[in-house]
């Protein structure tokens, strides 16, 4: 068994299957994910001995979520390395097979970067740089995800003082899935639970792939947290409740301004936030802040195929809830512009107010730049 979490001897893994791992097979070197597609109900483990498969693993977001994209790019720059074949190829194959997470194409820089400053020692000793720079990431990842934790609750605690536990609301997926460690924003609500300090977790299913049903109450059940799922439209209502202490989210993207690209439905619970006076916070590595994108409209935002909202494959296989023919509109993510966001957790510390000058001196600080 301990053989199996080769990777992080140092957690403990909530999955039985390593969301990501690299293993070296009887046929060469191969990258097996923790197949996104198939949760909640089985743990199938997905075998990729090539960058293709690598890339459709990452477009039918079998392996997703801006962290863990960073990670896979990386390896998968490494995967085509040992494996003897065309690395500028790869890495751009890489790189194009999402376009709004940064992280995918900073993995992959970094890796092949890497493997570009070895190549003139051989062919092996720079497949080996493309690799350790890949485990280096992954393992950088790990370490930001409990810095993020950490400065996350202790902003929670100064922004809601009171002894009686936060209510968070969350949306898309953000824990152990999506990273090296235990997430961003979904690591900030665990780390409340551990303090006696979660009073509960309301959970946005994310039409329409429902990653929050899916994936984020699948975790939150194997953590033990106390949580709610939702309808995303139930939002406004919670609110007008006056049930909702902090709206908790990730980034793909962070501009150069502040803007904040995720999960499309995130800028409606930004304006939501805004209107009921209750702090919205963005949790993200720096890995996320990309200081070569001037703002949010300078985001490029993923259109996915109108499909997955007329039969939504997360819903059971061949439900189909639109008349034939019907177009829809599928734009995976949508852009918070930096005056809804209260503050943005990396795992340098709290900015906030969210400024252009805040994120300079932030990227300056970080290993990033
Ligand atoms: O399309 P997905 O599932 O890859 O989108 C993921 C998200 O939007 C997450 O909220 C984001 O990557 C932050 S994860 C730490």
């Amino acid at each position: 068994m301990a053989d199996q979490y080769a990777h992080d001897e140092a957690r403990d893994e909530p999955f039985r299957t390593p969301v990501i791992r690299w293993e070296e097979s009887p046929g060469g070197p191969v990258l097996t994910l923790l197949d996104q597609t198939r949760l909640p109900a089985e743990e199938v483990r997905l075998v990729c001995a090539d960058v293709p498969a690598l890339v459709r693993a990452i477009q039918t977001l079998a392996v997703r979520g801006a962290p863990l994209l960073g990670i896979a790019g990386a390896y998968g720059v490494a995967l085509a390395a040992a494996r003897g074949r065309d690395v500028e190829e790869a890495a751009v194959l890489l790189e194009r097979s999402r376009p709004t997470a940064v992280n995918l194409a900073y993995g992959v820089r970094l890796a092949a970067d890497a493997w570009r400053a070895a190549a003139g020692k051989g062919a092996e000793r720079a497949a080996g740089a493309a690799l350790t720079a890949a485990r280096e990431l992954h393992r950088r990842d790990a370490e930001a995800s409990s810095a993020m934790a950490g400065h996350g609750l202790a902003l929670l605690d100064e922004l809601l003082p009171g002894g009686g536990g936060h209510r968070i609301l969350t949306h898309c997926n953000t824990g152990a899935l999506v990273s090296g460690g235990e997430g961003t924003a979904f690591a900030v609500a665990l780390a409340a639970h551990r303090a006696g300090r979660l009073r509960g977790l309301w959970v946005d299913e994310t039409r329409p792939l429902l990653q929050g049903a899916r994936l984020t109450a699948y975790e939150a059940a194997r953590n033990g947290l106390p949580y709610t799922l939702l309808t995303d439209n139930a939002a406004g209502s919670l609110f007008t409740a006056g049930e909702v202490d902090a709206v908790l989210i990730g980034a793909d993207r962070i501009a150069a301004d502040g803007s904040v690209a995720n999960k499309v439905g995130s800028y409606p619970l930004a304006v939501l936030a805004k209107y009921h006076r209750v702090p919205f916070v963005v949790v993200a590595p720096t890995t996320t802040i990309d200081p070569g994108t001037a703002d949010g409209a300078s985001i490029v935002v993923e259109q996915r195929p109108g499909r997955e909202v007329t039969e939504p494959p997360g819903v059971g296989g061949g439900l189909v809830v639109a008349p034939p023919g019907t177009r829809a509109y599928n734009p995976a993510f949508d852009v918070t512009p930096p005056e809804l966001v209260t503050a943005i957790v990396t795992e340098e510390g709290v900015l906030s107010p969210v400024t252009g000058g805040g994120i300079a001196a932030l990227c300056a600080r970080s290993r990033q730049v």
